[in-house]
């Protein structure tokens, strides 16, 4: 459940119940007694006593929570959630026998429900499982190892946003992985909007209050764009500063390792200075650009930057808006600037893009046929193939010691640029 942990959190009682009836009350304390568990952890009162105690003591590690008596069944749950800490394994029980209630508790964190009256050993078997539940390694997770890519625009509007959502769809359509897009553009982010999806409150509500962030908070917060992508953004008042150390941003991260097989991170570049720390576990970092001057310094830059901050992760540098004819900087120019290549080069395509726009769909899936579209297909290769890849890491960078900008001549990219200019107009 969710709710904060409580001072003397760790100190958790195994075991406490709230039942309805003498019967199950007679039974429970029975069977508590038989494994060990303080009798008087059985109360009556059901899961009014149970919301009411829990508000201020310590959550156990299991919690039995008789229901009979609650009106809205769904709702309760909710309310109890606020209120249980993280890792408490509940076991609910009541007299109505219906799947879909069943299964409406299972899906809101319940561990097992057990229908009034139940026996002994149908106890025991619950407490036992639950037991093994509370036990389990948490991340006995997806098959695949977990991949966290990272989306970085090296200036503004170079279509970094467009091409996480991209990437994110494609894992998740294409691959079939189970993938979280997370817009950490918390004021002005697009990601929602692409999807034509409202961002809902998840990650204002995250960045709030990050000690409630856990497995059953992703399941909540997050809002689904297919049975495979989930994604959690805002629209923060612009008003509003926003107040957060990244500590929510990183558990989120943590969580989405647990939950997902894929997440995919648009992260906005002045993120980087604010909260280093958030790239310490990416594998993949995506460096989006276009082919101009200042471009070009700041993927300098970047590469650099990550070349110190994570130098875990795969770099992969995606040339964006590439026009026919010429571009302010030549592929083969900024190449060398960068002294490395660029991996996919995607072309300028108002058509397409202005196409996804109204579509409410991502770039990839509106650019199927189209020139763009062989680019995305080519880009989720890079992207899988540099999350399979293990060992050294990518950057190409000078050497020790050098001064990465002082070795290219910007201005003298600049002047060339002009000559070109004159000779095209001339
Ligand atoms: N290859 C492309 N061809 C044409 N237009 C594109 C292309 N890629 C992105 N765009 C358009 O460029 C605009 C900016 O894209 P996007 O929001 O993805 O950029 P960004 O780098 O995330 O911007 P910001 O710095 O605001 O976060 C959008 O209107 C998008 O549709
Ligand atoms: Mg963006």
């Amino acid at each position: 459940m969710n709710a904060p942990w409580k001072p003397g959190g760790g100190l958790r009682d195994p075991f406490h119940a709230f039942v309805c009836d003498d019967h199950s009350f007679d039974l429970l304390r029975a069977v508590a007694a038989e494994l060990g568990w303080a009798p008087e952890k059985v109360n009556k009162g059901g899961m009014r006593n149970a919301v009411q105690t829990l508000s201020i003591s310590a959550s156990p590690q299991i919690l039995f929570v008789d229901m009979s008596e609650s009106g809205d069944p769904l709702n309760d749950i909710n309310s109890l959630a606020e209120v249980c800490e993280p890792g408490t394994v509940v076991i609910a029980a009541g007299q109505v026998n219906d799947v879909r209630l069943y299964r409406d508790l299972v899906a809101s964190g319940i561990q097992d429900y057990l229908l009034k009256p139940f026996g002994a050993d149908q106890l025991r078997d619950a407490l036992a499982q639950a037991q093994a539940v509370f036990m389990a390694p948490r991340d006995a997770g997806p098959e695949r190892p977990h991949c966290t890519m990272a989306v970085i625009g090296t200036r503004g509007g170079v279509g970094a946003s467009s091409i996480a959502t991209s990437l994110a769809w494609m894992l998740s359509d294409k691959k079939k992985r189970s993938t979280a897009l997370l817009d950490l553009d918390v004021h002005f982010g697009t990601n929602a909007l692409a999807l034509d999806l409202e961002p809902g409150r998840g990650l204002t509500d995250a960045i709030e209050n990050p000690s409630r962030i856990d497995g059953l908070f992703i399941e909540r917060a997050m809002v689904r764009a297919s049975d495979t992508l989930a994604i959690l953004s805002a629209e923060a008042p612009i008003s509003q500063p926003m107040l957060t150390d990244g500590g929510a941003f990183y558990q989120l991260m943590e969580e989405f390792r647990l939950a997902f097989e894929c997440s995919v991170i648009d992260l906005p570049r002045n993120m980087l200075i604010q909260h280093p720390h958030l790239m310490s576990d990416v594998n993949v970092a995506m460096v989006v650009t276009e082919l101009t001057l200042a471009a070009a310094r700041d993927t300098i830059r970047i590469l650099s930057w990550l070349k110190t901050n994570a130098p875990q992760a795969r770099v992969i540098v995606v040339a964006n808006k590439v026009q026919p004819g010429s571009p302010e900087i030549s592929r083969k120019d900024f190449e060398q600037s960068i002294e490395r290549k660029v991996d996919v080069l995607l072309p300028y395509d108002v058509r397409v893009a202005s196409q996804a726009a109204k579509l409410g769909k991502t770039l990839a899936e509106t650019a199927k046929g189209s020139k763009i579209g062989a680019a995305c297909t080519a880009l989720l290769a890079e992207a899988l193939g540099a999350a399979e890849e293990d060992g050294a890491v990518n950057v190409k960078a000078g050497g020790k010691g050098d001064s990465l900008l002082s070795k290219i001549d910007l201005k003298g990219m600049l002047s060339s640029r002009r000559k070109d200019k004159v000779a095209n107009e001339g």
